[in-house]
């Protein structure tokens, strides 16, 4: 094949594919079956392997490309991501509806009602209506950029329909014909760039589907879609999003640009028109009683669409009006969420059970008759403590109301007193662990409500084990795939593992020769176990399961502190030092590493070769003569250890990066020193050596 004819055959089956993507994903009406298409798309493959030069950014092959990231890039978006109020009932609407009437005095007002989609908030970019940029909100001003995930998901349209490539006729036809007043606006063509909001989540449906897998597998099942959704898009490989049933919802644009698009209804019509998936149905409304009624109709349907909904958005249409409505520091004036009360049933409290959690708290578990509820089926709720069955006066045999309020775990919230027949009876609060039999006692602490959580005294006892294994190994913390609930509890029966530090001692055939362990998740288990090793640091400390020291806290510390040394050497006024770290907090850590116990723990870590150093260590603009400097290490050092030369640099105010750029002011070059030597060569960075680099230490 001549290159002139793979070009054009090339160009033949872009076109072919992304119009069956278009069919597929955005209006889940494929045209062809499932083989043809990996049929038009491995010849695709094929053809940009022989001629490598026609895999152009926005080419379906280009969806999962690239390597893993070792961390996302930030990015500024163009126009802040702002939030929306929230309302929680009529009255509430009809005061937001009489705000703005007082803000446009005398004006007509229109309005749209969208669902709101429960998922993760997300922008795109366009430049010339190919997909450059995609990233997540982040602080609303500055996200990560994840475009490389983004790019996965397959109703993320990497180019725009009717963009550069389409023919003038092309666009005079459609455009023309179905009369659409942006385009004509546009005379056909796309702005440049072009940013668009909307939100990746994950349909239900996938989600199930996901969690049924994870279960086969005998892996720790996923909470809810939309933390399912915001984790897939943290991943840093986008191999691993790729295999996330993720899809997305485009509802707005960065610019309110009253210049390209007059009103909300106009702008979803255009944005469908360019390839992108909008909201499921919207209702326009032209009086209160309309928002209302459109309000209940959505919560009538909501349930059977394919995302989770958590309320309705209701935006004013005209973006003249907008504009002159504005903004708060936080939300747009001319918006408002109304959210929908959460869903409840009613069942039957057979009895309750107690969980002993990592910390040692005894958690009481409502065991239900089992109930329908919000897409699944509920059999267990939260108790809470002690305290709160007294104060609601729950009984065994009650008839309860459960609830479940966006959150992972349903709860109890009160009891139907109507239903009381008589012969319920009171539960009676246990004294000792069920687990271990220890004692109890409340202290004050743990991530529940102080003072109200009775807790078992021995940190022996397996259940609090299980838990700190567990914790230690889960997504939030250390990341090890595998580490699940049912693969602690049966490490810790075993007696193989009693504490975290034991996981790293554990040998291919005690994990193997486990109950319903095949070889192969034994490994994969070892072989996450060795990838954890190199986690943030932070995650370790996360991991730890200190009491007080959440994955905020972790973080903070992190920053504050270079090492983890560095943190269990300071004292309580040191540690107070960091952001966000208070005086309970401080305490609690010190007391942590008093004990001689964990002492011993973090040398088996260290010797287990675990990663002590932060990545997120910012150290504060020091009066040391490196202050203000950046440095990047680079090959084989002659004496110094790179960890050495790094902490020499930060304890002497600079700061060590990972690559050169122009902010870079010195290279410190070693033996075999690749790339990064080539880097600053080019660039023009001052390169020493470590003798040099010694003597500007000061050298000892
Ligand atoms: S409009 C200026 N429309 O809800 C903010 N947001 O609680 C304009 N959301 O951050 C947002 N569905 O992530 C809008 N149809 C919809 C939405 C929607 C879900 C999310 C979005 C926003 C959050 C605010």
């Amino acid at each position: 094949m001549t290159h002139a004819e793979a070009k054009n055959r090339h160009a033949q089956l872009v076109k072919e594919i992304r119009k069956h993507d278009d069919a597929y994903y955005v209006e889940a009406a494929p045209k062809i079956s499932d083989r043809d298409y990996d049929r038009l798309y491995h010849e695709l493959l094929e053809l940009e392997k022989e001629f490598p030069g026609l895999a152009a950014p926005d080419s379906p092959s280009q969806r999962v490309g690239g390597s893993p990231l070792s961390a996302f890039k930030s990015v500024r978006h163009s126009v802040p991501m702002l939030s929306l109020d929230n309302t929680y009932s009529e009255e509430q609407i009809r005061d937001f509806v009489k705000r703005l009437e007082k803000l446009l005095p005398g004006e007509k007002l229109d309005w749209i009602v969208e669902p709101k989609v429960d998922g993760v908030a997300i922008s795109l970019r366009y430049e010339n209506g190919v997909l450059v940029t995609g990233a997540t909100r982040g602080n609303g001003t500055e996200g990560d950029d994840v475009t490389a995930n983004l790019k996965t998901i397959r109703s993320v349209p990497l180019s725009l329909k009717f963009g550069h490539r389409g023919t003038e006729a092309q666009r005079k036809e459609k455009d023309l014909s179905e009369e659409n007043p942006v385009s004509l606006r546009l005379g056909g063509k796309i702005p440049s760039p072009l940013e668009v909001r909307g939100e990746v989540f994950m349909p239900i449906a996938g989600f199930e589907k996901l969690n049924a897998e994870r279960k086969a597998a005998g892996e720790e099942l996923y909470g809810n879609p939309r933390n399912t959704a915001a984790g897939s898009l943290k991943q840093l490989d986008p191999k691993i999003v790729a295999t996330r049933p993720l899809d997305v919802v485009i509802y707005g644009i960065a610019e309110l640009g009253a210049q390209i698009v007059a009103s909300q209804s106009e702008l979803l019509a255009w944005l469908k028109k360019l390839g992108f998936k909008t909201p499921e149905k919207i209702w326009h409304c032209h009086s209160t009683e309309e928002l209302i009624a459109a309000i209940h109709e959505l919560d009538q349907i909501r349930k059977k669409f394919p995302y989770e909904t958590d309320g309705a958005v209701i935006k004013l249409n005209s973006f003249a009006q907008r504009e002159r409505a504005g903004f708060t520091a936080k939300a747009p004036r001319w918006a408002i969420a109304y959210k929908y009360a959460p869903e409840q049933a009613e069942t039957k409290l057979n009895s309750i059970t107690i969980q002993v959690g990592r910390t040692g708290a005894l958690t009481p578990v409502a065991e239900l008759e089992p109930v329908f509820l919000a897409g699944s089926t509920i059999g267990r709720a939260t108790l809470h403590n002690e305290d709160y069955i007294r104060e609601k006066d729950i009984r065994l045999g009650d008839t309860v109301t459960i609830e479940k309020a966006g959150e992972v775990i349903p709860a109890v919230v009160n009891v139907v007193l109507k239903k009381r027949g008589g012969g319920e009876k009171k539960f009676n609060f246990p004294k000792t662990c069920p687990e271990c039999g220890s004692k109890v006692a409340k202290e004050i602490g743990g991530d529940e409500e102080e003072g109200s959580v009775w807790r078992c005294v021995n940190p022996d006892c397996p259940a609090q084990i299980r838990g700190r294994i567990e914790h230690f190994c889960s997504r939030g913390a250390m990341d090890i795939e595998g580490g699940g609930e049912v693969l602690a509890a049966q490490l810790v029966k075993n007696n193989l593992v009693r504490d975290v530090a034991d996981l790293y001692s554990l040998k291919l055939e005690d994990v193997a020769n486990l109950e319903r362990m095949a070889e192969k998740s034994a490994r994969n288990f070892l072989d996450a176990l060795a990838a954890s090793k190199s986690r943030d640091l932070w995650r370790l400390i996360f991991g730890l399961g200190i009491l007080h020291v959440g994955a905020g806290v972790a973080k903070s510390l992190a920053r504050h502190f270079p090492t983890l040394d560095d943190i269990f050497a300071a004292n309580a006024e040191q540690l107070a030092e960091a952001e966000d770290i208070g005086e309970v907090i401080a305490q609690s850590l010190v007391n942590w590493h008093g004990d001689a116990r964990n002492q011993k723990l973090i040398e088996r870590l260290r010797a287990a070769g675990l990663n002590f150093r932060s990545e997120l260590f910012q150290p504060r603009a020091k009066a040391g003569p490196f202050a203000g400097k950046t440095f990047v290490l680079t090959g084989t050092l002659p004496t110094l250890k790179r960890e050495e030369a790094a902490a020499k640099i930060e304890s002497l105010g600079g700061k060590v990066s990972g690559s050169v750029s122009q902010k870079t002011d010195f290279v410190v070059a070693g033996e075999e020193a690749g790339s990064k030597l080539d880097k600053a060569q080019k660039l023009g960075v001052k390169i020493i050596d470590e003798q040099e680099f010694l003597k500007m230490c000061g050298a000892d």
